[in-house]
């Protein structure tokens, strides 16, 4: 369901598997160690060269506080920042960690990490000759995407807010119902400020290619935001999204957001 934006970790390394009927209560198991050391000096290049041209490229086509969150994380400090060093900042800030994990992580795994204000971010870094194809999200994507926004009190708590939805809709066999919430604001939303349209979403903010099109193309929708279209718009999770929703305000989707019930999700 999420496969391209959420991680999926192999079963623990103690061997022992959580069981899919616990919904994500075992997601410590999942957690690694990031190994900072362990990124080469080619590794640390490959963050420098995707931030630098990132950061171009955006300029100021995404929400305002994505670009605080850029500075308040000194993520421009050169090389893969350490997970460590992110918490030193993030937690006291806002009450959100990141951990380090392997891969992609079932649904409610990743449902469960981020109703406990845990963030996971892959424990390695696309190669050069792959800097436009990902087969999973890398820590580039997940701290340049994700990881300024939850420094954002209010966009913070709307993402805990998902994590409790989504964990109630596994529970009710109705999974993907706050995945296309998640989807259509955490990852792939875009949302006015001052009148002009911005990208809000860390799949977006992080996308070479995307960012662009999600603004610019003619050949899109954009289809405004509200928690009822996008609990039942589906989505792409191999190409271009076809079309986007835009919310009027990044208050407007944390604020619906914020109010959605789990009761309400499952009858939209
Ligand atoms: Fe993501």
């Amino acid at each position: 369901m999420l496969q391209e934006k959420i991680k999926k970790a192999p079963p623990p390394s103690s061997g022992r598997s959580p069981s899919p009927s616990k919904l994500g209560e075992d997601w410590e198991a999942y957690v690694v160690p990031q190994e900072w050391e362990s990124f080469s000096e080619e590794d640390h290049a490959v963050w420098d060269l995707l931030f630098a041209r990132q950061v171009e490229l955006l300029g100021s086509r995404v929400v305002s506080p994505f670009l605080d969150g850029i500075d308040l994380l000194r993520l421009s400090h050169p090389g893969v920042p350490d997970v460590e060093g992110l918490n030193a900042i993030l937690e006291p800030r806002t009450g959100w960690r990141t951990v380090a994990v392997p891969g992609l992580v079932p649904d409610d795994v990743f449902f469960a990490m981020l109703a406990s204000q845990v963030f996971p971010v892959g424990n390695f870094i696309r190669t050069r000759a792959q800097l436009d194809y990902l087969e999973a999200p890398d820590c580039f994507h997940d701290m340049f995407g994700h990881i300024p926004m939850l420094a954002h009190h209010d966009f913070a708590d709307m993402t805990r807010h998902i994590g409790e939805l989504g964990s109630a809709a596994i529970a009710a066999g109705e999974g993907h119902r706050a995945a296309r919430l998640y989807w259509h604001s955490v990852e792939f939303g875009l949302a006015k400020e001052h009148g002009e349209l911005k990208i809000l979403g860390a799949g977006l903010a992080s996308s070479f290619g995307e960012s662009h099109f999600s603004l610019e193309s003619g050949a899109v929708e954009r289809l405004s935001f509200s928690v009822e279209r996008a609990v039942n718009t589906p989505y792409k999770h191999d190409a271009f999204q076809p079309r986007y929703l835009v919310s009027e305000s990044l208050e407007q989707t944390v604020a619906e957001v914020l109010a959605l019930t789990a009761e309400e999700m499952l009858a939209l």
